[in-house]
């Protein structure tokens, strides 16, 4: 059984069978595939359909030189403005697609086969493409929806755990910014196990797309409501560099259980509330304690790119299923974390 969600009439969101998906958006078009190793190895019978371009694992890889080298090998390949780009992998292979593609001649039409989880429940939804810049992440990029996305849960089956949970840290994030049913689902369900259960998965990654879709659809270029999503993601990113060792979701996860701390202690969360976002995440395997002091964190949030004149738009929880932006100068929050 496959649902399709819509984003603004031009971006399709297909939850099924992969080869479903290629079969109702790929009509004969000429495609060039860009994917990593990884995928290329674990799933050569649809990449070897297509002309591809392999890139580089990582955030290293995520970069301009990394965008140049696709230029050139397009160029080689001849490719023109008729020609659609699918980028097939995790979050880092579709936002380097969707930006080459929205650059190339000016841009091309393009869509998604996302494989990883968090690439099904976030990263392949809602156009924001980009490559990160020295060590800024995601510093350079645009705004530009894929005609569509296929996630097959079938490809979990081979994604490793590390990044089954890194993905899971997404999921939590949408629930509590706006479906506390899915967080109700996930606290009844979770296990190492429930990664395997086909049923499980489908309904974790279509109920999360449909509120990431629904959002981006209010918002798609990120000017009001969409800040939601960013709900932990501000201490996250600042913990992600600071550590060093922990990847994306993981870092995301101390950046949800630190921000519903803030949000308890401002008087807007529940202790209850505060209490069953940190078991679940705890549950799900992540360790919620800070890897580095607060004092390194909040240096690294002064560079943050959503500050302006020091003011910070700090996503907070008001319960599981609802959030509100709160404008906070960077002091009022050192006060709150450090004293
Ligand atoms: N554009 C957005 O709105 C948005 C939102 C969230 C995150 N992101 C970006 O997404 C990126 C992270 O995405 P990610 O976690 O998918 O990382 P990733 O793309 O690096 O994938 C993780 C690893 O898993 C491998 N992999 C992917 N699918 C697999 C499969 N089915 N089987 C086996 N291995 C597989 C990849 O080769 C890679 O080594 C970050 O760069 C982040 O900034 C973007």
């Amino acid at each position: 059984m496959s649902t399709i969600l819509s984003i603004k009439g031009k971006s399709e969101i297909f939850v099924g069978r992969v080869n479903e998906g290629i079969d109702k958006f790929l009509r004969g078009e000429r495609v060039v595939v860009i994917t990593d190793a990884n995928i290329d190895r674990l799933y050569h019978d649809i990449i070897g359909r297509y002309e591809h371009i392999i890139v580089g694992h990582g955030e290293c890889s995520k970069n301009l030189v990394t965008a140049q080298s696709i230029y050139s090998q397009l160029l080689t390949m001849g490719a023109d403005r008729s020609t659609t780009l699918l980028g097939i992998g995790g979050g880092i292979v579709t936002d380097i697609t969707g930006y080459v593609a929205s650059t190339f001649m000016r841009g091309l039409d393009f869509g998604f086969i996302s494989t990883s989880l968090l690439g099904q429940v976030d990263a392949s939804i809602g156009g924001k493409n980009g490559v990160n810049v020295a060590d800024y992440k995601n510093m350079v990029g645009t705004f530009a929806q894929p005609r569509f996305v296929i996630s097959d849960v079938d490809f979990l089956a081979t994604l490793p755990i590390r990044e089954l949970r890194a993905g899971m840290a997404e999921v939590v994030k949408v629930s509590i910014v706006g479906d506390a049913e899915l967080f109700a689902f996930l606290e009844e369900s979770i296990s190492d196990e429930c990664y395997r259960a086909t049923d499980v998965m489908r309904r974790i990654v279509l109920d999360s797309a449909r509120v990431k879709a629904d959002i981006v659809d209010r918002d798609e270029c990120e000017k009001g409501v969409r800040r939601v999503l960013n709900l932990g993601h501000t201490i996250g990113h600042a913990i992600e560099k600071c550590s060093r060792k922990l990847n994306h979701g993981e870092a995301v996860a101390i950046g949800l259980s630190q921000i519903s701390h803030l949000s308890h202690r401002l008087g807007m969360l529940s202790r209850e509330d505060m209490e069953r976002i940190d078991t679940l995440l705890q549950r799900i395997g992540f360790s919620i304690e800070l890897p580095v002091p607060m004092t390194d964190i909040l240096r690294e949030m002064r560079y943050d790119k959503k500050k302006s004149n020091n003011v910070l738009r700090v996503v907070l929880p008001e319960r599981i299923g609802s959030c509100r932006i709160v404008e906070m100068q960077l002091s009022e929050l050192e006060k709150y974390f450090i004293g």
